[in-house]
């Protein structure tokens, strides 16, 4: 066992053939627009209805528009390497399992680690915005939740009051996880289908900010477009535009998701490319639409609060319409954390699967036909980061995790093509390989206008996960037993 080589690879073949065993069969269930809805479920959330006021205010001003833009050409580009590999090989591990028919078992356990960044803290981050667009929504309706039990310990703030409130535990926030966790574990379907009726309601939302805001739109303040550069890197300038996008990539997180539902969807070989390019292009337009008018209702000083979308409604002035953008950012951030704590599970059970992780991992209920076991241990963990984690550091955290496997993915065409040359592709990303390398040089530029103390970090997490992979997952490995 210990000769097992650390870059035991899979091929592409034995993937596929594993994720057909009998027992751990998943129910194939999903159509297009499940996936499609599923797609948009869990990019359109907090990236939108937080992040871009923040990132206009700090950053980049009006040409948070350029920085969507530029975000949208970065993850088109992912996007097609994702579809190509998701078509082909259709397995609920997403960016860990192409990485294991490449790079090989160490970079796969890395990038499975990785991905917990991505979805499971992509979900508490989420739920930590559920719980401040709830709590604010309440107050509208005159009911005012405890601020201390809505804000995790080290959290101080001061009321309108003048009255300074120490964070206790954010118990929304992990409510709503666990009450998705509850749902999931009871079906796929089930879980889908409230996923495209929350869907439709922020779809319907975001369109009537953008329909209705248009006419309200002040050209005044889209100038000065750009704002000149203050001295410091990325604080307005060309260089703000860049950290605008690297702040704003967080609102397209998600696409990649899709490719979790793999196993689950009835022909994978057209739904996932439909879902993934699909998913991603309607978004992408929506968000440009929103920051143009955005930017035009409000000028972008004024932008960095935790509801600017909601400020740009003040300033349409239709008062009904300010508590209907709350209820929508509510149904938005919820199928947002809905599909990051599905993808989580069906990352886990293929790693499980794999015998990187306990086969707690990928054990199906008989009759539900869902990984119960596993939902029920991620809902825990992730509800109890949310309720007490204070979460300003997670979003970057969650944004490089992410780049990081997008990078690898870009990779992983390039290196298919050679070395699966023969293969059937019901996708190919046109312009291989320049367009894979392409994806791959804008993740790193916008990796690069992220802090260095991120970077620290993303360090200090993979070095623990090296640490579990050689304590425990290298001698349980399948492949190894195998080899
Ligand atoms: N794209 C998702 C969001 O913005 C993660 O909430």
């Amino acid at each position: 066992m210990a000769q097992h080589s650390l870059m035991a690879r899979k091929s592409v073949q034995d993937i596929i053939r594993g994720g057909d065993g009998e027992a751990h069969r998943l129910t194939k269930s999903l159509g297009p627009w499940s996936i499609t809805a599923m797609g948009i479920g869990a990019i359109i959330g907090a990236g939108i209805f937080v992040l871009t006021g923040t990132a206009a205010a700090q950053y980049a001003g009006p040409g948070i528009m350029l920085s969507f833009v530029l975000g949208g050409i970065a993850c088109a580009f992912v996007g097609l390497c994702y579809a190509e590999l998701a078509a082909l090989i259709p397995i609920s591990g997403s960016s860990y399992t192409y990485t294991y028919a490449t790079l090989g078992e160490l970079f796969a356990w890395i990038i499975g680690w990785d991905l917990i960044l991505e979805y499971a803290m992509g979900a508490a981050t989420v739920a930590v915005g559920w719980s401040g667009y709830v709590v604010s929504l309440l107050h509208n309706v005159g009911l005012d939740f405890p601020p201390e039990y809505a804000a995790a310990p080290g959290t101080v703030f001061k009321l309108a009051s003048g009255v300074e409130v120490h964070g206790v535990a954010n118990l929304p926030a992990a409510f709503i996880v666990l009450l998705l966790t509850v749902l999931l574990m009871f079906g796929t379907k089930e879980s889908a289908k409230l996923n495209n009726v929350m869907v439709v309601i922020k779809l319907a939302v975001v369109l009537a900010f953008i329909g209705l805001g248009a006419f309200y739109v002040s050209s005044a303040n889209w100038h000065p477009f750009i704002p000149d550069n203050t001295g410091e890197f990325g604080h307005y300038g060309a260089s703000g535009i860049l950290r605008g996008a690297a702040v704003v990539f967080f609102a397209f997180i998600g696409f990649d998701a899709v490719s979790t539902a793999a196993q689950e969807a009835r022909n994978p070989q057209r739904d996932m490319p439909v879902g993934i390019l699909g998913s991603l292009t309607i978004c992408t337009l929506l968000y440009i639409a929103v920051a143009a008018v955005l930017t035009g209702l409000v000028p972008y000083t004024q932008l960095d609060v935790p509801d600017p979308i909601a400020k740009g409604v003040d300033a349409i002035g239709v008062g009904w319409f300010t508590l209907a953008i709350k209820l929508g950012a509510i149904a938005g951030l919820t199928t947002v954390i809905l599909v990051l704590l599905y993808g989580q599970s069906r990352i886990f059970f293929t790693m499980s699967r794999d015998g990187l992780l306990p086969d707690l991992f990928s054990r199906v209920h008989p009759r539900l036909h869902t990984p119960y076991a596993s939902q029920l241990m991620i809902g825990v963990v992730v509800a109890v980061v949310a309720a007490f984690t204070p979460i300003g550091i997670l979003g970057e955290m969650v944004s490089i995790g992410t780049l990081f496997a997008f990078i690898l993915v870009c990779g992983a065409v390039i290196y298919l093509r050679k070395s699966e040359a023969n293969m059937h592709r019901p996708f190919r990303v046109p312009g291989a390989p320049w367009v894979p390398l392409a994806g791959i040089a804008s993740c790193l530029l916008l990796m690069l206008g992220l802090p260095l103390v991120t970077w620290t970090r993303l360090g200090g997490w993979l070095l623990i996960g090296l640490a579990i992979y050689f304590f425990w997952g290298r001698a349980h490995s399948r492949l190894a037993r195998k080899a």
